[in-house]
């Protein structure tokens, strides 16, 4: 038996690699001229970074992380995220001391030990981006609003719904939390067994919970956002206005709570209509706890991650993907020594094309041009040798035209890089 990839992880190959490329340039060319600059992180951490940053009580921490010790003992975890190992990044460089807002962003794996299904899996990409040190609303609505036009720009609005919350600080969410076990407590008997773990744990995750069961329980549970404090009110409500303003639109999601204990204050998700059960496409929120929680100090920021399987997932394969292909068909080695310096010429200049090995029949080297959908093919055999000329083939119409040997490559230069403008 072959050796297989282990399971919930997968290769990405052509074609469905130009979809990633795609989401990844759109992410880019969005992100870098707001500001954000890309930062690499590494993919393990001390595992202390995310039991701290994420948070012991979490399901990642206590259930999905790929957690190991290394050759010298140290406890090591895969990255379940990057947020933690962004702030981390931010404190141990000094970027405190640079101008603020700091605008970074990342893309890369990210690991989690959850029950692969469609959608959802062990190793998945996020693409992110974090503003820190910032807790003025108005950046919490520049982050949302570059986020949908990551998702405008792939054609993609209209597919996606966008979840907006506050789930308070630390003045207000101890206080709501509490209330809310307490209304928990009475409705046990309703709760699946998960939740009422944990009603004394972590409560707020109920409300999270997509069991039929224990919809009924969270419906009627008091909202988070009838219970903020003065502060986070306000908050929340100039993020709705500036969100307003830049004509984003979302709707309100109060029962709308996160799987990371670092969150503060805003939260939101991007729902697809078009997905299953794994429909988040992208999530995110403001975390002011998190630097402090990691020994910096105070420094508020606010972030998003997309799942990149799951937007790829809805990204349709475009018409003209494929680029403009040329295939050079030498039959025989005399030919192959004419055509090799001009496949290196043409492709010097960026034209895409590949050379055949010269040992194959024609029928054969044009099938293959068939199935790899060149436009257009070049056969130089004995008969071609003696008039120094070569054929070029239109593989669509199957006209062709005999062309001189002698610069070859520029007039094929000439007249496919006409007809890729023309496309
Ligand atoms: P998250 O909600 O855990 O947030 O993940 C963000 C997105 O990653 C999800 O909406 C989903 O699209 C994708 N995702 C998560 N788990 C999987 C999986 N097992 N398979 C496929 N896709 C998955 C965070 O990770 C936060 N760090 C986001 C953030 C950044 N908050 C502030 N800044």
């Amino acid at each position: 038996m072959a050796i297989k990839a282990v399971r919930g992880v997968k290769d990405v190959f052509p074609p469905e690699i130009a979809r990633w490329q795609r989401l990844e340039g759109t992410a880019r060319r969005i992100l870098e001229p707001a500001g954000y600059g890309e930062i690499r992180l590494p993919i393990f951490e001390r595992t202390e970074l995310f039991a701290r940053g994420i948070g012991d009580a979490t399901d990642i921490v206590q259930k999905e992380m790929y957690t190991f010790e290394d050759r010298s003992g140290d406890s090591l975890t895969l990255r379940p995220e990057g947020t933690a190992s962004v702030v981390r990044a931010y404190l141990e460089h000094g970027m405190t001391v640079w101008p603020k807002p700091v605008r970074l962003y990342y893309l890369g794996p990210m690991f989690r030990h959850e029950r692969p299904q469609a959608g959802r899996y062990r190793q998945f990409y996020q693409i992110g981006a974090e503003l820190l040190g910032a807790d003025d609303p108005v950046v919490d609505a520049e982050v949302i609003a570059l986020l949908m036009e990551v998702f405008r720009s792939l054609g993609l609005a209209d597919r996606l719904e966008l979840l907006l919350n506050s789930i308070g600080d630390a003045q207000c969410r101890p206080a709501y939390r509490e209330r809310l076990a307490g209304y928990l407590r009475l409705r046990l008997k309703d709760l699946c067994e998960e939740c009422r773990d944990r009603v004394e744990r972590n409560p707020l995750r109920v409300l999270d919970c997509k069991k039929p069961g224990c919809a009924p329980v969270i419906r009627e549970a008091p909202e988070i956002t009838h219970h903020l404090c003065g502060d986070c009110r306000s908050h929340f409500e100039r993020v709705q206005e500036y969100l307003g303003a830049l004509a984003v639109g979302y709707t309100l999601a109060p029962r709308l709570v996160r799987g990371l204990d670092y969150y503060t204050r805003t939260t939101f998700e991007v729902l697809s209509r078009d997905l299953g059960a794994q429909n988040a496409v992208a999530a995110g929120g403001r975390y002011d706890g998190l630097a402090e929680a990691l020994d910096g100090p105070r420094t508020p920021g606010i972030g998003f991650a997309v799942g990149v399987e799951r937007v790829v997932s809805l990204l349709s394969e475009r018409e003209g993907d494929s680029p403009l292909k040329l295939l050079l068909i030498p039959l025989g080695e005399e030919a192959l020594r004419a055509l090799l310096p001009v496949w290196l010429a043409i492709h010097r200049r960026g034209l895409p094309a590949e050379i055949a090995s010269g040992g194959r029949k024609l029928k054969a080297e044009l099938e293959r041009a068939n199935r790899m959908r060149a436009s257009h093919v070049v056969i130089v055999g004995a008969e071609e040798l003696g008039t120094k000329s070569a054929l070029l083939r239109e593989m669509k119409s199957g006209t062709q035209q005999q062309i001189p040997l002698d610069g070859l490559h520029d007039k094929l230069m000439e007249k496919l890089a006409g007809e890729g403008k023309a496309r």
